[in-house]
């Protein structure tokens, strides 16, 4: 408040004091302690949506800084019916030096008819509503084709695909976002409110489609605190940090890639994760039958070109051609190569890494494509994808000028990947250039007749490692 506001508001209450009276509310007093007051906030902020256990459940999360019940409130459109749902509050307090104290609201919208659009509200009548959003119920069984826009490491600032993901969220061009790690940059910087600004820009995609996530490196301090407290994904540790989801002909599967990189999480998290994931694949084995596609994603890529003698080369300084052999990348190749592949995974989505790149299918760093022709269709080992150029301050991650002979396709623009899950057979994964007005640059089908763990063979291929 102003200085001269609050002069002029002393002038009025000693004009009061002495003549004035009658044209002066009886509160005079009262406004002046108003003025005095922090604002209210106990109004919602931060409004996003995941998916829920049950397929006839969508899940609205969201932030007051003060306490209020908190509720949220949806219908078919045009209904007079609505539906009302209290939010279970926890509180999060931020780890850095104002221990900042946020009310995080989870409300479970339940009963959804499949397919059907539905308006939702959240928030309470005396501490305020958010605008009044919509989404679409999620189809019901395998036999609809989803579309998901797939990226990781999204800033507040220089975020360059923001726009277009709200434009593709808000005409229902994609059905869902997964974001894999890197948010904000970082969630915790200015005790949370880097990550304040960044789940305020990704509202207007996050309020109509499920925004479902993974753990990235740089969600790391305070233990991942702010990722585990901010986002709510469905089973699996019940923290977002691995789970999975049935979604149309596809199982998804989401793991940290980050306890092989902050040991100081604790080490049995790896065990407790891997122990998991196989429970998980064994379950998704016996469903391929009616979930065909088995699609994987983490933060961090197990094949990488890029240049920053780290991640994909040990330093050049080296000159021994380990290069080629890749930096911090073996240690996910040495954990968990061998399990997607004997599971019979069809696609690794990775990000961590600026830019887009596509492999050959490989697996073990052999090339074991479906045919020479055709090596998307029927591959004999896993598609890796990198998508981690959606826009961050620090810009482009550079490539290694030599391409290794793994990989097929790979920019530094901006962009994102939409994948689309056509069918049991039949899936596109398509790269939407930000800096070429969203032209799609590159895309593949993946063409699968047959699914299921211990399809691939290859392992019995004699072909050369590098
Ligand atoms: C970090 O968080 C994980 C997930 O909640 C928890 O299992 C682990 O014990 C925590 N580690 C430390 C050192 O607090
Ligand atoms: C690196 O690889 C090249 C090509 O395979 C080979 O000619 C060269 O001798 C290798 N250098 C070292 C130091 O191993
Ligand atoms: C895989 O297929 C691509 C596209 O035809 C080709 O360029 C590449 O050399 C193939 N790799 C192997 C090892 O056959
Ligand atoms: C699956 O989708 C592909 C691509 O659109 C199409 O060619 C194929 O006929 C579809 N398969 C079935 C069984 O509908």
């Amino acid at each position: 408040m102003t200085a001269s506001y609050i002069s002029v508001v002393k002038l009025a209450i000693f004009i009061s004091a002495s003549s004035l009276v009658c044209c002066l509310p009886q509160s005079g007093k009262h406004d002046l302690t108003l003025q005095d007051d922090p604002p209210d906030q106990r109004y919602p902020q931060h409004v996003h949506l995941s998916l829920g256990v049950a397929e006839t459940e969508m899940v609205v999360t969201w932030t007051t800084f003060q306490e209020t019940p908190g509720a949220a409130e949806y219908s078919l459109p045009m209904s007079p019916q609505k539906m009302t749902v209290p939010s279970t509050v926890t509180i999060f307090i931020d780890g850095g030096d104002e221990h900042r104290k946020y009310y995080i609201h989870r409300a479970h919208m339940t009963h959804l008819k499949p397919s059907q659009v539905y308006s939702y509200r959240v928030g309470d009548e005396s501490g305020g509503w958010s605008p009044l959003f919509s989404f679409r119920a999620t189809p019901s069984g395998p036999n609809w084709s989803p579309v998901v826009a797939v990226y990781g490491d999204l800033g507040n600032r220089n975020g360059r695909s923001i726009g277009r993901l709200q434009t593709e969220a808000q005409y229902e061009t994609i059905n869902a976002v997964f974001h894999i790690g890197d948010f904000a940059y970082d969630m915790q910087e200015d005790n949370g409110r880097v990550g304040d600004d960044f789940m305020a820009q990704i509202e207007s995609i996050a309020g109509y489609v499920p925004y479902m996530t993974a753990v990235g490196n740089h969600e790391n301090p305070y233990n991942f605190s702010n990722y585990r407290n901010r986002f709510s994904m469905p089973g699996g540790d019940g923290e977002g940090l691995f789970y999975s989801f049935d979604y149309g002909p596809a199982h998804i599967v989401i793991f940290s890639s980050e306890f092989y990189f902050f040991l100081n999480q604790g080490l049995e998290l790896i065990a407790k994760q891997k122990l998991w994931l196989m429970k998980d694949f064994e379950a998704a084995n016996k469903n391929r039958a009616e979930r065909p596609w088995l699609i994987v994603q983490s933060h961090r890529p197990m094949y990488c070109s890029n240049n920053d003698d780290d991640d994909c080369s040990i330093s050049k300084e080296l000159e021994n051609n380990v290069s080629l052999v890749g930096g911090a990348c073996r240690v996910l190749r040495y954990a968990l190569e061998d399990t997607l592949y004997e599971a019979g995974v069809d696609m690794y989505i990775s990000a961590h890494e600026h830019s887009y790149e596509r492999a050959w299918p490989i697996y073990d760093r052999k090339i074991c494509n479906g045919s020479y022709d055709h090596p998307y269709t029927d591959p004999s080992a896993p598609v890796h994808i990198i998508t981690g150029s959606a826009g961050m301050q620090s810009g482009h991650d550079a490539f290694e000028t030599e391409v290794p002979f793994w990989s097929a396709y790979r920019t530094q623009n901006y962009g994102y990947s939409r994948l689309h899950i056509t069918n049991a057979t039949h899936m596109l994964v398509e790269w939407v250039d930000d800096e070429q007005d969203g032209k799609v640059t590159d895309s593949i089908w993946v063409i699968k007749n047959k699914h299921g763990a211990g399809t691939y063979d290859c392992h019995l291929k004699e072909e050369k490692r590098w």
